[in-house]
């Protein structure tokens, strides 16, 4: 039953009511105010299913909630690329938490991997805004399809998880809003989420929570924001101060805070206007949750089946020497590793599901194979193994691999070394691991590694392994999909969403971070993942973009034109050259030569995928949106689209550029007045000021810059170029030309003002 109108509920409910309606009851629910027929609404993780614990649990319930299907984490599902998929995976959390009764999903996760070692990086989709955003918005619209909120998070600037309720990140004005907040812009302007959920960290010095510019500045009054902001879990500090910055919602709330909020609205130190402001929008929450679209039922075993298919779409192919795979089913094959029977499939923390049920890779290899299948552990994920038991597991692994036509081996981290809650420290895989590749390659060159682990992890084995398939955590099915991988039921067509570097030195965070005092610089500024590589000309392991198939693909005729909205689109024909059908991602990476901003040398604007059978064609198309080739202007403060003409590189990967073609971009209109502190270059550059100047101070600065100026040897006109205007009159005296300062003020009057 719906409740009755927003306004109703305001108009009857006491000062004591509307506060306690602005916190959480039992944890994961809005209060009820039963005599005006208000229900209470679930709100519960997310992202990748549902944790909704079981009544009377332990409200931190990792391991005690009710079984759902447990998708793949965002760092594999993020690497399919696949804006459809996506939002059917969308759909799919949604429909299941409808069924439980849940009002919001506590998702998706969308906070940029600024580092490799954060611990939560399984849980975000990407170190580029636009995958983040495209993705995240596909997620929010299948949730919300099914009458369920979604509530993208951690807004904003939670990328790590290092003290992450005290931590600031220190980010200048360009790299906050063009990488930390875009894909959250994108997410809320697009898919319209009906929540948004506050981190715990402070952004330049003020805690998300309370932080008004965040909550109400940027959020409400530039992206227009409809929904709730609700903290996320004990994010708030200051009662009163959060409501007042715009945070709705206080979860999991406190009565003392409520009456906190009483005590301010008596003592006039909070305007009630405010309190019944997020009040409306906590009603508005409730009644949008009550009436879910359709009777909300679904078939495990289909939910099961999408989960397979998300997976196979999740798991990158990084390297394939010889074509080692696909595997012929009749293949001897040793499958070696502790993770092929025990799978790490998902991460630790808040997003922990109980799955509905669990493949693993031995016995879906098993089913699938025609040829013999041995099996050896071939470490331990245990701390302390007892003594002798590594050389043990080693030595049987080799015997195993010794015997076999092909060795598959099942590495990653530990389910222990990554988790929300704290970082890691290295990208190190265990050493036990590594020995034991190191002994099986040596028996058996002929070896495929498939990898567990949320955080990218270094690859010292990359150059001696001919193939390997980077497994991330793949959720409940992510076994049944790891073998039709590898025998080829299902052709690898998955990308990277974030760099593999080579090593964490070469990280661009890695000067500064995790920050001390309370403090975390983002020195690294704009030049976040491939931006920072490409920029620094650093070798990788393996690229952004990056992911191989089991066919190939050819790209022709790359063409970008302006559109009537003053973005791009982009096409290019790609032709399936290899024997078998595939799905191929394009990207659309710009960048502007001689920018008069600091820009990494490219970006990504777009991307699209096709599927084409063996030896087919057809014309990929991308739309650049406008807004996506505008920088942040701190001088103006808002987006700004620089006139130019832009590089269009159409590409495999970040580092495959197919075809590059160039297109003329006009410019925004951008009205910065000249002051006495303008350069030259800028006085010069200026449509007004520009040709008067010249022509005022045409012998002045012949003078100046010229034959016998002041320092003849030195090329002068650079240095004028960034000379202040207002202080041309020192400079042209000591050249024994005098300039007038009233002539300058005049001059720039008129170009400030310009007579019509
Ligand atoms: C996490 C959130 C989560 C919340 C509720 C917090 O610790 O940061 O992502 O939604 O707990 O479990």
């Amino acid at each position: 039953m719906t409740p009755p109108p927003t306004d109703a509920v305001l108009a009857g409910l006491s000062l004591a009511e509307k506060a306690a309606l602005t916190s959480g009851t039992r944890f994961w629910y809005t209060e009820s105010v039963e005599r005006l027929q208000l229900p209470s609404v679930m709100l519960t993780d997310g992202p990748h299913g549902l944790r909704k614990q079981r009544a009377g649990g332990d409200h931190l319930g990792i391991g005690d909630s009710v079984p759902a299907t447990c998708f793949p984490p965002a760092a594999a599902l993020g690497s399919s690329w696949d804006v459809d998929l996506v939002e059917r995976v969308g759909a799919a959390l949604g429909t299941e938490a409808a069924h439980a009764d849940v009002g919001v999903l506590l998702g998706p996760g969308l906070n940029i991997k600024r580092s490799p070692l954060c611990g939560r990086n399984f849980e975000y989709l990407s170190e580029d805004p636009l995958v983040s955003g495209v993705l995240a918005a596909a997620l929010v619209a299948g949730i919300q399809s099914r009458g369920v909120g979604a509530c993208p998070k951690h807004f904003a600037a939670n990328n790590q998880e290092h003290d992450r309720m005290r931590v600031s990140a220190d980010i200048d004005p360009r790299p906050l809003r063009e990488i930390y907040l875009r894909g959250f812009q994108h997410v809320v302007t697009e898919a319209h989420p009906w929540a948004i959920m506050c981190s715990y960290n402070r952004i330049n010095g003020v805690h998300a929570a309370e932080d008004p510019w965040l909550l109400t500045t940027v959020l409400r009054d530039q992206w227009c924001f409809a929904g709730l902001v609700v903290s996320d879990w004990g994010a708030v500090n200051d009662r009163v101060a959060a409501l007042i910055a715009g945070l709705d919602l206080d979860m999991p709330g406190s009565a003392f805070a409520d009456a906190q909020i009483i005590d301010a609205v008596a003592a006039g130190s909070l305007d009630e206007d405010v309190l019944d402001c997020s009040v409306r929008r906590v009603v508005d929450l409730v009644r949008r949750t009550g009436a879910p679209p359709a009777a909300a039922t679904f078939d495990t075993d289909e939910h099961h089946a999408l989960a397979r298919e998300a997976a196979g779409r999740g798991i990158v192919l990084l390297k394939n020497d010889d074509g080692l795979l696909p595997l012929p089913t009749r293949t001897h094959i040793a499958v070696i590793g502790e993770f092929a029977q025990s799978p790490r499939y998902q991460g630790a923390g808040s997003s922990t599901i109980v799955p509905t049920r669990l493949d693993c890779a031995l016995d879906e290899i098993r089913l699938q194979a025609t040829g013999d299948v041995v099996f050896a552990r071939g470490f331990t994920t245990a701390a302390e193994p007892p003594p002798g038991e590594a050389d043990r597991l080693l030595d049987e692994a080799v015997g195993a691999a010794a015997h076999a036509e092909v060795a598959v081996v099942f590495l990653g981290l530990p389910a222990r070394c990554e988790s929300e809650g704290f970082d890691r420290d290295d990208l190190d895989l265990p050493v036990a691991q590594l020995r034991l590749l190191d002994a099986v390659v040596a028996v058996n060159p002929r070896t495929v590694v498939v990898l567990s682990n949320g955080g990218v992890v270094a690859l010292p084995f990359a150059s001696t392994v001919p193939a390997i398939l980077e497994g991330w955590l793949l959720g409940q099915a992510g076994g049944a999909a790891t073998a039709d991988v590898l025998f080829g039921a299902v052709n690898p067509s998955a990308k990277l969403t974030e760099t593999i570097p080579v090593r964490v030195h070469d990280t661009p965070a890695y000067l500064a971070y995790p920050g001390e005092f309370g403090h975390v610089r983002y020195g690294e500024g704009l030049f976040v993942g491939y931006r920072w590589y490409d920029a620094r000309c650093l070798e990788v392991a393996f690229p952004f973009g990056h992911g191989l198939s089991y066919t190939s693909f050819d790209y022709a005729d790359a063409v970008a034109t302006v559109n009537s909205a003053g973005g791009l689109d982009v096409s290019v024909t790609v032709t399936n050259t290899g024997d078998v059908a595939g799905r191929e991602i394009v990207q659309v990476y710009t960048s502007l030569p001689g920018s008069d901003v600091s820009r990494p040398p490219r970006e990504l604007k777009a991307f699209t995928s096709v599927h084409l059978d063996t030896g087919a064609s057809t014309r990929a198309t991308m739309t650049i949106r406008r807004q996506d080739l505008a920088y942040w202007d701190i001088r103006v403060d808002r987006w700004v689209v620089e006139g130019g003409t832009y590089t269009v590189d159409v590409a495999a990967s970040s580092r495959d550029v197919r075809c590059t073609v160039s297109v003329a971009v006009d410019g925004d209109d951008l009205d910065i007045p000249l002051s006495p502190m303008s350069s030259l270059a800028e006085v010069f550059a200026h449509p007004v000021a520009g040709p008067v100047v010249a022509s005022a101070f045409a012998e002045q600065m012949t003078s100046l810059s010229g034959g016998d100026g002041l320092m003849p040897k030195v090329d002068m006109s650079r240095m004028l170029d960034s000379f202040p205007i207002g202080k041309v009159g020192m400079l042209a005296s000591a050249a024994g030309v005098e300039v007038d300062p009233a002539m300058i003020s005049e001059l720039l009057d008129r170009a400030n003002d310009p007579p019509d």
